[in-house]
């Protein structure tokens, strides 16, 4: 979704503007911006092309100066067109950029146009950037911070901005409400960001605003009020480097190195692990998961087939009642509280705008045992919640998550694992075969990831199809979920996702010779009641792509493709039975010629509703 960048420096910054919306590319846009203080006003240069194209008119139109703000915009209020992309000006005075969502825009703009104010753009963003504008035109003083801090207490929704002012050349200033923003603090200026990996390079030491909070950044440091005015200091903190860069190397998209970086990253999740114990949640897990009695799971798209994943394994592992539900359903209906319920959210991102309410609303609801899975260490999700715990898989780029979702599932089972052992249903022989099981992981993820180019002759296949529909039972039947919404999001697809044992009960009347059927088939306890599943697809001319493993004994014959996977692997199975679905959704997308790594409509993290 939309990205900003500021910056205030005793050298050019616009390198900085444009090289720091390269970094926040990733999470989706349609249009994007670059604002400078030059020759003593505001300068802009937009477009609705790529970054790189930006980059290009930037340096066409000579744009420079030592304080600017940047911004990639996915369309919400407006369409995606250059006049509705950022930064917005007022009056050629204020150049402003904006994330979230202003609710009140529309009296707010009416009494700006009252007040002779021209609206050029659809946006709700233009609001902003007046209002601060006319507060500004009141204060006798003119100065941006008071005004700033006037215009915010009038807006209503959530929003990160950055804004400069035409008589303030020396101060970049931000602000936070719902959405998150991050000042990068340099030597020879200071910079900000609502993704610290916009920084990366630019700043070694970052401050991790708080809601409310509003900072100035000037060359000579950095000056934080909260939202009641008064000064704060907030923690500086050094970077954070993975060494899983955000670089591509030698893949053709992110999603396909992200894919093949899954043994790694389970690997550093699991190496740790030499003990199951509380701890791996934090110092205050002990108690807390001594004070409950069940969980209750909230997540959005991926991150929620993870927890529904996990589902099958607390209620089976732990023997603890687990309510797994939509965070965007959990938070707007009511609901039966059980104050006695940690809520567990689950996100790569920590910042969906879903899951971030959910949470708030949980809380408010009375809920004090949380617990947040995510894959950003300083997110919002991972400062609201009790307990925390880092899935570590490193930056992930590609909008369809692929090793955030692994590692999710390592954590998922850890945390089963720990209840299990803190309620006395894990013994310690559970215990040591489930960690040699999880160190063994990587090795088993390479070979599932040698079955590459099986699964390239079956994407070659599905590629000519408009419709796909994906099975499994049990603790697999998330998995088909995860398979069939990768499939839709990067290569368009109609898929739908079935436990199998619910085919005779309606999807089995779009069965047909023209219909693939994915299926999971793993060596379990269920699989005689799948094989039986397979039946009646073929009987009606399903094209079953059947992914077995070790001792499934289903064979490859006419209208039947097996892939099988080389071990089974007990409860860990679905996180090695979703990689071969990840892979084929990759190259089903790259047959047909999508863009793998932005598909349409899509953003990388959803942090507006
Ligand atoms: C996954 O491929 C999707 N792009 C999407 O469903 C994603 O998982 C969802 O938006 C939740 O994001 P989060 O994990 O960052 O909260």
């Amino acid at each position: 979704m939309c990205g900003i960048v500021g910056a205030v420096a005793q050298r050019d910054v616009v390198g900085v503007l444009t090289e720091g919306l390269r970094r926040l590319e990733y999470r989706g846009y349609d249009s994007c911006g670059v604002a400078v203080l030059q020759h003593g006003a505001p300068r802009r240069v937009r477009s609705v092309e790529r970054v790189a194209n930006l980059a290009d008119q930037v340096q066409e139109a000579s744009l420079s100066g030592t304080i600017g703000v940047a911004h990639t915009r996915w369309a919400t209020h407006g369409a995606p067109v250059t006049d509705n992309a950022h930064p917005i000006f007022s009056r050629d005075e204020i150049a402003l950029v904006h994330n979230g969502i202003i609710e009140n825009h529309e009296p707010l703009r009416d009494e700006l146009k009252a007040l002779g104010y021209v609206f050029e753009s659809d946006t709700d963003t233009e609001v902003i950037a007046h209002l601060i504008h006319h507060t500004r035109e009141q204060d006798p003083s003119r100065d941006l911070l008071t005004a700033v801090q006037r215009a915010l207490q009038r807006l209503r929704g959530a929003y990160a901005i950055a804004v400069f002012a035409k008589n303030e050349p020396d101060r970049v200033i931000g602000a936070r409400a719902g959405s998150p923003l991050v000042i990068g603090v340099g030597e020879r200026g200071n910079y900000l960001a609502s993704d610290a990996m916009a920084l990366s390079g630019t700043a070694e030491h970052f401050i991790f605003l708080e809601e409310g909070d509003i900072a100035v950044l000037s060359c000579d440091g950095v000056h934080i009020v909260d939202r009641d005015g008064a000064t704060v200091r907030r923690e500086v903190q050094a970077q954070h480097t993975s060494h899983y860069a955000a670089e591509l190397g030698p893949y053709r998209h992110y999603m396909q190195k992200e894919i093949f970086e899954q043994p790694d990253v389970v690997a550093d999740a699991t190496e740790r692990v030499r003990s199951i114990t509380p701890a791996l949640f934090g110092p205050n897990a002990q108690r807390a998961f001594s004070e409950i009695d069940s969980l209750l799971l909230l997540a959005c798209g991926t991150s929620y087939y993870s927890a529904l994943t996990a589902k099958y394994w607390l209620e089976s592992i732990a023997g603890i009642p687990t309510q797994v539900e939509i965070a965007s359903e959990y938070r707007y209906r009511e609901s039966v509280v059980n104050p006695c319920a940690m809520v567990v959210v689950v996100s790569q991102s920590g910042e969906t705008a879903d899951t971030l309410a959910a949470l708030k609303h949980a809380q408010e609801l009375g809920h004090h045992h949380t617990l947040a899975i995510c894959n950003v260490p300083h997110s919002s999700m991972m400062r609201l919640t009790e307990l925390q715990y880092l899935t570590g898989a490193g930056p992930e780029i590609g909008v369809a998550s692929t090793k955030a979702f692994t590692t999710q599932l390592v954590a998922l089972f850890l945390l089963a694992l720990t209840l299990g052992k803190e309620r006395g249903h894990v013994s310690a022989d559970d215990e040591a075969r489930a960690l040699r099981q999880l160190h063994h992981l990587p090795a088993a993820l390479n070979s599932v990831l040698a079955l590459e180019p099986q699964i390239v002759s079956w994407a070659e296949a599905l590629a000519r199809k408009d419709h796909a529909l994906f099975l499994g039972r049990g603790v697999h039947y998330p998995i088909a979920l995860e398979g069939a919404l990768k499939l839709k999001e990067i290569s368009y697809v109609h898929a739908e996702a079935y436990p199998a044992g619910e085919l005779k009960h309606g999807p089995l009347a779009i069965v047909t010779n023209e219909m693939p059927v994915i299926t999971i088939a793993p060596n379990d306890a269920l699989l005689e009641k799948l094989k039986s599943n397979i039946q009646e697809v073929r009987a009606r001319g399903g094209q079953l792509y059947v992914l077995a493993d070790a001792g499934t004994k289903i064979e490859s014959r006419d209208g039947v493709r097996v892939i099988q996977l080389p071990e089974h692997y007990g409860p860990l199975s679905p996180i090695l039975h979703v990689v071969p679905l990840q892979l084929l959704a990759y190259h089903t997308a790259c047959a047909r010629g999508t863009d793998v790594d932005k598909p349409r409509n899509l953003a990388k993290s959803v942090t507006v509703e």
